[in-house]
């Protein structure tokens, strides 16, 4: 099958115990690891494997690493041809680099974000088991996300001098690792250069978001929710607890989504999302948005662009 969802990600945070109390306080996460080198893992209470998060502590925020997990052992070793036929060069490091994790391909994608693909995670189970659960854990705290839903990265993007790393992204994406387009953004005189991509490998709207800027960089990751009431209680945490609200619940028009976007103590951008939108199916006709109705396209409602989103990120 290839790919079949996000696995986690690896964000750097400035310090370590307001890190904790957000991801675990705020969203709800829970511990489920550390290491030696002070990185500690989460995962949230409806994933099974055994994390969904890597806090590093580090001077500077933003993300190392990316990493998606693949259903066989054997995709790794198709995918690693795929990836090495289209140009990229992979490292293929041994189980136990990656904690908890069998062994992984590594390369950076067109756009220069470190990427992992792995088959095996330690098996922690969902926090309601897997016999006559409940549909929701009593003791669960904050936000209590379900999971880790998707990443937007930042691409260089810059027409006037030929860059535009969205689009490579887009193209690798799609031939090396089979990942399919739901939307994208098509800006310039003539709507033909692509500025933005949702594409998926599961069912969902997305599973990796590319959006273009003045350099490489880390956007947002998002917390599954499951309904608007969520979503709007969730904000209501955020605000008990201080959080810094960069864009109140609102509705996106691309995949739309029910979004809150925030930030964590280090500057690292997260969101909630919920609804699953549509269903995402491999000859669903590829949604376009054109520059005109790009503030529709990520803030319905208002249809304006906040200065924030586009230019803050880690
Ligand atoms: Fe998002």
């Amino acid at each position: 099958m290839g790919v079949m969802r996000i696995g986690h990600v690896n964000l750097r945070v400035l310090d370590m115990d307001a890190a904790l109390g957000h991801y675990i306080g705020v969203l709800g996460m829970s511990k489920t690891g550390e290491d030696e080198a002070g990185n500690i893992y989460l995962k949230a209470w409806d994933e099974w494997d055994r994390y969904s998060l890597i806090l590093s502590p580090s001077d500077r925020a933003g993300m190392n690493h990316i990493a998606y997990k693949v259903e066989h052992d054997s995709d790794l070793d198709a995918l690693r041809q795929r990836v090495e036929d289209y140009g990229i060069a992979v490292e293929e490091v041994p189980a136990g680099t990656l904690q908890y994790c069998g062994r992984a391909m590594k390369f950076n994608l067109p756009s220069g974000h470190e990427f992992y693909l792995y088959a095996q995670k330690e098996f922690a189970g969902k926090a309601v088991g897997v016999t006559n659960p409940d549909p929701w854990p009593q003791n669960r705290t904050g936000a209590a996300v379900h999971w880790l839903d998707h990443a937007l990265l930042i691409c260089e993007l810059n027409p006037e001098k030929g860059i535009n790393k969205v689009a490579e992204n887009m193209d690798f994406m799609k031939k090396a690792l089979d990942f399919y387009l739901a939307e994208q953004v098509m800006v310039g005189p003539d709507g033909d250069i692509p500025a933005a991509a949702w594409m998926f490998r599961s069912s969902t709207p997305h599973d990796i978001a590319f959006v273009g800027g003045e350099k490489m960089g880390f956007h947002h990751c998002a917390f599954f929710l499951d309904s608007w009431d969520d979503v709007l209680k969730a904000a209501d945490i955020m605000a008990m607890n201080k959080v810094r609200i960069d864009v109140t619940p609102q509705r996106h028009g691309i995949t739309r989504g029910y979004t809150i976007y925030f930030f964590d103590p280090s500057g690292n951008r997260n969101e909630t999302f919920a609804g699953l939108g549509y269903l995402a199916q491999p000859d669903m006709p590829v949604i376009t948005w054109t520059e005109q109705e790009l503030g529709r396209g990520i803030f319905y409602h208002t249809g304006e662009l906040v200065p924030s989103f586009t230019d803050v990120y880690t």
